[in-house]
């Protein structure tokens, strides 16, 4: 087996390598002068069975992991696992106007022609998985989020909404603590309204778990409402940290601990996905 790493997802490729007992393999990708984007695959893969590891953020990360499962075809592999960790897109997933596109449909397609699985890790919303004609499985981050927040002594678990409470269930119920939400109203794409709810908070070790922290919108809100409520602690915890537009130096002022998993890799990245994928791959074969 080979393990292959995107420029998105070098880290986790080789923990993911090393969790399957393999040396990951080398991948080079370059920009041409005009953006155009150059991939090559440094390894022999003829009749190999191939995992490939890429998130795709950006759109730079979708052309790149279409033209790498290019690449690692034209080797005629035996099989290939296409890992996206974090899916972008994820949040486009049905038609919200007249007129747009289904972003999520539309680029599972390009995804899924030239590859035999899909392997996703906490997606925004499971129902995508049905736009998928080829096997395709999502994996949680949330028992290594759980691993890590047990540790740090949260004492409770909250989901900024009522719609993402089972990820903090599977949090919360994994740490023995008790969990709760919040009620969030998204007013656009940067911000949002959390309805004041009293919580049990008071001098408490407090986490707030969600799927993605994109502006950071949803978290800061949800922090300040735990902190007027006398939170001792507010740790926010993501498995997908994108941290747009300066999220990151917003959420320091209000949060005392900011971590993410490795499916985007940063400097909150302190948990990793990688045991988890590795499993899901093993029980391919
Ligand atoms: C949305 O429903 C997601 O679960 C997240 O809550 C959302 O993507 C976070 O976005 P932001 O950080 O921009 O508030």
């Amino acid at each position: 087996m080979k393990v292959l790493g995107g420029s998105a997802s070098p880290l986790l490729a080789d923990r993911l390598a090393k969790e399957l007992g393999e040396v990951s393999g080398k991948t080079v990708t370059k920009r041409f002068p005009d953006g155009e984007c150059y991939v090559r695959v440094m390894d022999d893969l003829e009749r190999e069975d191939v995992i490939l590891v890429q998130s795709t953020a950006t759109d730079a990360d979708i052309v790149e992991l279409l033209l790498l499962q290019d690449a690692i075809q034209e080797y005629r592999v035996r099989s290939l696992i296409t890992v996206v960790p974090y899916f972008g897109y994820a949040r486009r997933d049905k038609l919200f106007n007249k007129g747009e596109a289904i972003s999520s449909r539309s680029v599972i397609q390009a995804i899924q022609r030239n590859t035999d699985a899909v392997l996703l890790v906490d997606i925004h919303n499971l129902m995508i998985l049905t736009y998928y004609d080829i096997p395709v499985e999502n994996i949680s981050g949330m028992l290594q989020i759980a691993d890590f927040l047990k540790e740090a002594g949260v004492e409770m678990v909250l989901s900024p909404d009522e719609g993402s409470v089972s990820r903090a269930r599977i949090v919360g119920q994994n740490m023995g603590t008790s969990v709760d939400y919040l009620e969030k109203t998204r007013i656009d794409g940067e911000t949002v309204r959390i309805t004041t709810k009293m919580l049990d908070v008071y001098r408490k070790r407090v986490a707030i778990v969600d799927d993605i922290i994109s502006t950071g919108g949803t978290i800061l809100e949800a922090a300040k409402q735990l902190k007027d409520q006398g939170a001792k602690e507010v740790i926010a915890a993501c498995t997908h940290g994108l941290f747009a537009q300066g999220a990151l130096e917003k959420l320091e002022k209000v949060c005392d601990t900011i971590i993410s998993s490795d499916t985007i890799e940063n400097e909150t990245s302190v948990v990793s996905v990688a045991p988890e994928l590795a499993k899901a791959i093993q029980n391919y074969q």
